[in-house]
């Protein structure tokens, strides 16, 4: 297991010209090529180009707006890519289908978040007797046959979860806790993670107790709508645990409107350390924050030349990430990329 030093890359002077240099360096002479040894010919692009299938999860947060656009301004044409991207509008069976004609077109490389861990064996198989490697990032898949995909690239989640409980414990395990949560999308690797790395964290202590836990799917909108059946259904909750910053920034709104201060009379803690979660941390509404680095396309870019060009890829790269209380979030902000 590698763990990446891509964050370091990308915050050092000009990192987005710096990155296309170092890129057009490391591919050198043919190896940004479409056909040297995975995947037959280049899928219609420019002979010179890799042709990348991307499916994207879709467009339900934040972190996926800078997770995309850190994709497709990594995967340009002046880097070797000829990238083709679609969005799945958080549905398995669109990404189902967007494989497929990934597949048929002969793209070099397809490269997926997928939406939830279960059910991709079938559609992997088809890449894998069509001579198409696929890279995972961002979310991996439960399945138990490893050569379905080359590499997976992502942040740890249980990690994520575990960072975010032991904060708990450490600041407010003491008095009794009331613990509402809201949950990713039912299936997703970092629902089901962050969960599980939450409740490792708080296990032990008795003051603290999950008395609510409902998916409000990773968008504002479900955060808000699920929070406003929380507090009608629960008069004491102290704490919202909130499996990204989307769900805790809707969690907010339906605080607020209920007359509570969110930060003081209900602490809120996140994942993300998207800038609207980061700017809500550093106001006092959010309590403490769990980054996860969106920023992949440049690792993804260098994996993918790897692949193609027949060099041995790590199977699991874990993406780094940090954490912020109320004062960290106040000096990181305004130097903040995403
Ligand atoms: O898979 C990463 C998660 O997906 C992010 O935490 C969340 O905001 C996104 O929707």
């Amino acid at each position: 297991m590698k763990t990446t030093n891509f964050t370091k890359r990308m915050f050092a002077a000009g990192a987005a010209g710096i990155m296309a240099l170092s890129l057009t360096a490391c591919g050198g002479g043919d190896s940004g090529g479409g056909d040297a040894g995975a995947g037959g010919d280049s899928g219609g692009g420019d002979g010179d180009l890799i042709s990348v299938g991307f499916s994207q999860v879709g467009a339900e947060s934040g972190w996926r707006a800078a997770n995309t656009k850190s994709i497709q301004d990594t995967l340009t044409e002046e880097n070797g890519f000829d990238l083709s991207f679609s969005d799945a509008q958080q549905k398995q069976e669109n990404q189902i289908q967007a494989i497929r004609s990934y597949i048929a077109q002969g793209v070099d490389v397809i490269a997926f978040s997928p939406v939830v861990e279960s059910g991709w064996d079938a559609v992997l198989e088809e890449a894998k007797a069509a001579d198409i490697p696929v890279v995972l990032t961002d979310r991996s898949v439960d399945s138990q046959d490893e050569t379905l995909y080359e590499s997976f690239i992502g942040s740890d989640f249980v990690l994520e979860g575990e960072t975010a409980g032991k904060w708990v414990v450490d600041n407010l395990g003491s008095e009794p806790l009331n613990v509402v949560e809201l949950q990713g999308t039912t299936g997703a690797a970092p629902a089901v993670d962050r969960k599980a790395g939450f409740e490792s964290a708080i296990e032990g202590n008795p003051n603290i107790k999950i008395i609510a836990s409902q998916t409000g799917n990773f968008t504002r909108t479900e955060g808000r709508q699920v929070m406003e059946g929380f507090l009608q259904a629960n008069p004491d909750i102290d704490l919202v645990y909130a499996h990204n910053d989307d769900m805790g920034l809707g969690a907010i709104e339906a605080i607020e409107a209920a007359g509570l201060q969110p930060g003081v009379d209900i602490k809120i803690v996140t994942i993300d350390a998207v800038k609207d979660g980061m700017q809500a941390l550093v106001d006092g509404k959010i309590n403490y924050i769990v980054e996860c680095n969106p920023l992949l396309g440049p690792d993804l870019a260098d994996i993918i030349k790897d692949v193609v060009a027949g060099n041995p890829v790590e199977k699991r790269i874990v993406v780094e990430d940090k954490a912020f209380d109320q004062a960290a979030a106040a000096e990181a902000l305004p130097t903040r990329e995403y």
